[in-house]
Protein backbone atom coordinates (compact mmCIF):
# COMPACT_ATOMS: atom_id res chain seq x y z
CA UNK A 1 0.00 0.00 0.00
CA UNK A 2 1.42 3.15 -1.03
CA UNK A 3 1.30 6.35 1.88
CA UNK A 4 -1.00 9.27 1.68
CA UNK A 5 0.59 12.61 0.76
CA UNK A 6 0.79 14.63 3.57
CA UNK A 7 -0.82 18.04 2.43
CA UNK A 8 -0.66 21.09 4.45
CA UNK A 9 -3.12 23.82 4.69
CA UNK A 10 -1.21 27.36 5.83
CA UNK A 11 -4.05 29.69 7.04
CA UNK A 12 -2.39 33.10 6.09
CA UNK A 13 -4.99 35.15 8.40
CA UNK A 14 -4.27 35.48 11.99
CA UNK A 15 -6.78 37.35 13.82
CA UNK A 16 -8.88 36.91 16.14
CA UNK A 17 -12.10 36.88 14.59
CA UNK A 18 -11.19 35.44 10.66
CA UNK A 19 -12.47 33.41 7.74
CA UNK A 20 -9.57 32.20 7.07
CA UNK A 21 -9.79 29.07 9.68
CA UNK A 22 -13.54 27.94 9.13
CA UNK A 23 -12.26 28.11 5.30
CA UNK A 24 -9.18 25.91 5.75
CA UNK A 25 -11.77 23.70 7.74
CA UNK A 26 -13.64 22.70 4.96
CA UNK A 27 -10.59 22.00 2.73
CA UNK A 28 -9.88 19.15 5.22
CA UNK A 29 -12.47 16.82 4.21
CA UNK A 30 -11.76 17.38 0.34
CA UNK A 31 -8.20 16.69 0.67
CA UNK A 32 -8.97 13.47 2.21
CA UNK A 33 -11.25 12.26 -0.21
CA UNK A 34 -8.56 12.99 -2.79
CA UNK A 35 -6.31 10.32 -0.93
CA UNK A 36 -4.25 12.84 0.91
CA UNK A 37 -4.01 13.57 4.96
CA UNK A 38 -4.08 16.86 5.57
CA UNK A 39 -2.25 18.68 7.88
CA UNK A 40 -3.33 21.68 9.46
CA UNK A 41 -0.62 24.96 9.64
CA UNK A 42 -2.70 27.80 11.42
CA UNK A 43 0.15 30.81 11.44
CA UNK A 44 -2.10 32.23 13.79
CA UNK A 45 -1.31 29.17 16.65
CA UNK A 46 2.03 28.75 15.11
CA UNK A 47 3.08 32.74 15.87
CA UNK A 48 6.43 33.12 14.09
CA UNK A 49 8.24 35.90 15.49
CA UNK A 50 9.48 38.84 12.39
CA UNK A 51 11.83 37.10 10.72
CA UNK A 52 14.84 36.62 12.92
CA UNK A 53 17.56 34.40 11.74
CA UNK A 54 20.79 36.16 11.06
CA UNK A 55 21.78 34.32 7.93
CA UNK A 56 19.59 34.57 4.80
CA UNK A 57 17.53 31.59 4.30
CA UNK A 58 19.34 30.44 1.10
CA UNK A 59 22.07 29.21 3.16
CA UNK A 60 20.34 26.52 4.53
CA UNK A 61 21.34 27.92 8.65
CA UNK A 62 18.53 27.29 10.97
CA UNK A 63 18.97 28.65 14.43
CA UNK A 64 16.31 29.81 16.38
CA UNK A 65 14.40 26.68 17.82
CA UNK A 66 10.58 28.07 16.06
CA UNK A 67 12.92 28.39 12.88
CA UNK A 68 13.94 24.52 12.71
CA UNK A 69 10.52 23.75 13.86
CA UNK A 70 9.03 25.99 11.05
CA UNK A 71 11.66 23.98 8.33
CA UNK A 72 10.62 20.60 9.97
CA UNK A 73 6.68 20.81 9.56
CA UNK A 74 7.22 22.32 5.72
CA UNK A 75 10.33 19.92 5.34
CA UNK A 76 7.50 16.69 5.92
CA UNK A 77 4.77 17.64 3.17
CA UNK A 78 4.14 16.62 -0.04
CA UNK A 79 2.31 19.29 -1.15
CA UNK A 80 0.64 22.98 0.69
CA UNK A 81 -2.25 24.42 -0.08
CA UNK A 82 -2.10 28.40 0.76
CA UNK A 83 -5.15 29.58 2.10
CA UNK A 84 -5.23 33.61 1.80
CA UNK A 85 -7.47 36.65 1.92
CA UNK A 86 -6.93 39.69 0.14
CA UNK A 87 -5.67 42.64 2.34
CA UNK A 88 -5.14 46.23 0.17
CA UNK A 89 -4.53 44.20 -2.78
CA UNK A 90 -2.49 41.76 -1.20
CA UNK A 91 -1.69 38.45 1.20
CA UNK A 92 -1.27 39.16 5.01
CA UNK A 93 2.36 39.88 6.09
CA UNK A 94 2.60 36.57 8.57
CA UNK A 95 1.95 34.76 5.59
CA UNK A 96 5.06 36.20 3.98
CA UNK A 97 7.22 36.52 6.64
CA UNK A 98 6.47 32.66 7.47
CA UNK A 99 7.64 32.11 3.42
CA UNK A 100 10.46 33.79 4.00
CA UNK A 101 11.71 31.97 6.80
CA UNK A 102 12.46 28.94 4.71
CA UNK A 103 14.03 28.29 1.02
CA UNK A 104 15.16 24.52 0.03
CA UNK A 105 12.26 23.05 2.06
CA UNK A 106 10.16 25.08 -0.78
CA UNK A 107 11.62 24.16 -3.88
CA UNK A 108 9.44 22.02 -6.25
CA UNK A 109 6.95 21.39 -3.08
CA UNK A 110 3.81 21.03 -5.23
CA UNK A 111 1.42 23.92 -4.45
CA UNK A 112 -2.22 25.49 -5.22
CA UNK A 113 -2.99 29.01 -3.75
CA UNK A 114 -6.70 29.24 -2.74
CA UNK A 115 -8.08 33.01 -2.11
CA UNK A 116 -10.71 34.87 -1.04
CA UNK A 117 -12.25 38.31 -0.71
CA UNK A 118 -14.45 40.31 -2.87
CA UNK A 119 -13.05 39.96 -6.09
CA UNK A 120 -12.15 36.37 -4.88
CA UNK A 121 -8.82 37.37 -3.35
CA UNK A 122 -7.69 37.45 -7.10
CA UNK A 123 -4.86 40.38 -6.04
CA UNK A 124 -3.43 38.69 -3.09
CA UNK A 125 -3.59 35.25 -4.82
CA UNK A 126 -1.70 36.58 -7.63
CA UNK A 127 0.82 38.27 -5.61
CA UNK A 128 1.60 35.32 -3.58
CA UNK A 129 1.70 33.10 -6.87
CA UNK A 130 4.23 35.31 -8.08
CA UNK A 131 6.56 34.87 -5.22
CA UNK A 132 5.56 31.51 -4.68
CA UNK A 133 7.08 30.78 -8.75
CA UNK A 134 10.30 32.51 -7.60
CA UNK A 135 11.35 30.58 -4.96
CA UNK A 136 10.61 27.65 -7.11
CA UNK A 137 7.09 25.51 -5.73
CA UNK A 138 5.30 23.40 -8.00
CA UNK A 139 2.56 25.57 -8.33
CA UNK A 140 -0.60 23.02 -9.87
CA UNK A 141 -3.23 25.07 -12.08
CA UNK A 142 -4.90 28.08 -11.19
CA UNK A 143 -5.73 27.92 -7.86
CA UNK A 144 -9.31 28.49 -7.02
CA UNK A 145 -10.75 32.43 -5.68
CA UNK A 146 -13.74 32.51 -4.11
CA UNK A 147 -15.91 35.98 -4.14
CA UNK A 148 -17.49 36.84 -0.87
CA UNK A 149 -21.43 38.08 -1.14
CA UNK A 150 -22.91 40.69 1.16
CA UNK A 151 -24.79 37.92 2.59
CA UNK A 152 -22.15 35.91 3.52
CA UNK A 153 -21.22 38.28 6.91
CA UNK A 154 -23.75 39.20 9.73
CA UNK A 155 -24.00 42.94 11.07
CA UNK A 156 -20.72 42.38 13.05
CA UNK A 157 -19.12 41.07 9.75
CA UNK A 158 -18.54 37.39 11.12
CA UNK A 159 -19.15 34.92 8.31
CA UNK A 160 -22.41 33.04 8.79
CA UNK A 161 -21.70 29.91 7.09
CA UNK A 162 -18.29 29.01 6.09
CA UNK A 163 -19.37 25.93 4.76
CA UNK A 164 -21.99 27.31 2.60
CA UNK A 165 -19.00 29.81 1.04
CA UNK A 166 -16.55 26.97 0.58
CA UNK A 167 -19.53 25.13 -1.10
CA UNK A 168 -19.97 27.81 -3.55
CA UNK A 169 -16.79 27.10 -5.00
CA UNK A 170 -16.92 23.44 -4.08
CA UNK A 171 -16.15 21.99 -7.70
CA UNK A 172 -13.81 24.12 -8.24
CA UNK A 173 -11.81 23.54 -5.11
CA UNK A 174 -12.39 19.98 -5.92
CA UNK A 175 -10.44 19.88 -9.48
CA UNK A 176 -8.01 21.83 -7.56
CA UNK A 177 -7.52 20.11 -4.58
CA UNK A 178 -6.60 16.79 -6.75
CA UNK A 179 -4.08 18.16 -9.09
CA UNK A 180 -2.70 18.62 -6.20
CA UNK A 181 -3.07 15.79 -4.28
CA UNK A 182 -1.90 13.78 -8.00
CA UNK A 183 0.87 15.85 -8.20
CA UNK A 184 2.35 15.03 -4.47
CA UNK A 185 1.61 11.37 -4.84
CA UNK A 186 3.81 11.43 -8.43
CA UNK A 187 6.50 13.11 -6.06
CA UNK A 188 5.90 10.41 -3.48
CA UNK A 189 6.14 7.82 -5.58
CA UNK A 190 9.56 9.29 -7.44
CA UNK A 191 10.97 9.68 -3.76
C1 LIG B 1 -6.23 44.76 6.64
C2 LIG B 1 -7.39 44.38 5.76
C3 LIG B 1 -7.39 44.78 4.43
C4 LIG B 1 -8.41 44.36 3.58
N1 LIG B 1 -8.34 44.66 2.25
C5 LIG B 1 -9.20 44.03 1.40
C6 LIG B 1 -9.01 44.10 -0.02
O1 LIG B 1 -8.09 44.74 -0.52
N2 LIG B 1 -9.87 43.43 -0.81
C7 LIG B 1 -10.90 42.68 -0.30
O2 LIG B 1 -11.66 42.06 -1.06
N3 LIG B 1 -11.13 42.62 1.04
C8 LIG B 1 -10.30 43.26 1.89
N4 LIG B 1 -10.49 43.17 3.24
C9 LIG B 1 -11.67 42.46 3.74
C10 LIG B 1 -11.31 40.98 3.86
O3 LIG B 1 -11.50 40.33 2.62
C11 LIG B 1 -12.20 40.30 4.91
O4 LIG B 1 -12.09 41.03 6.14
C12 LIG B 1 -11.75 38.88 5.15
O5 LIG B 1 -12.59 38.29 6.11
C13 LIG B 1 -10.30 38.83 5.61
O6 LIG B 1 -9.87 37.51 5.83
P1 LIG B 1 -9.66 36.97 7.33
O7 LIG B 1 -11.03 37.08 7.99
O8 LIG B 1 -9.24 35.55 7.16
O9 LIG B 1 -8.66 37.85 7.99
C14 LIG B 1 -9.50 43.60 4.11
C15 LIG B 1 -9.49 43.25 5.46
C16 LIG B 1 -8.45 43.61 6.27
C17 LIG B 1 -8.45 43.14 7.72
Amino acid sequence: MSARPQIGIIVGSTRPVRVGRPVADELVALLESAGADAVMLDLAEIRLPLLDEAMPPASGVRTEPHTIAWAGRIEALDGVVFVTPDYNSGYPAALKNAIDYLKSEWVAKPAIVVSYGWAGGRSAAAQLSAVLGYIGLALQGEGVQMPFASTDFDESMRMIDASAFVGRSEAALRESVELLVSAAAEELVAA
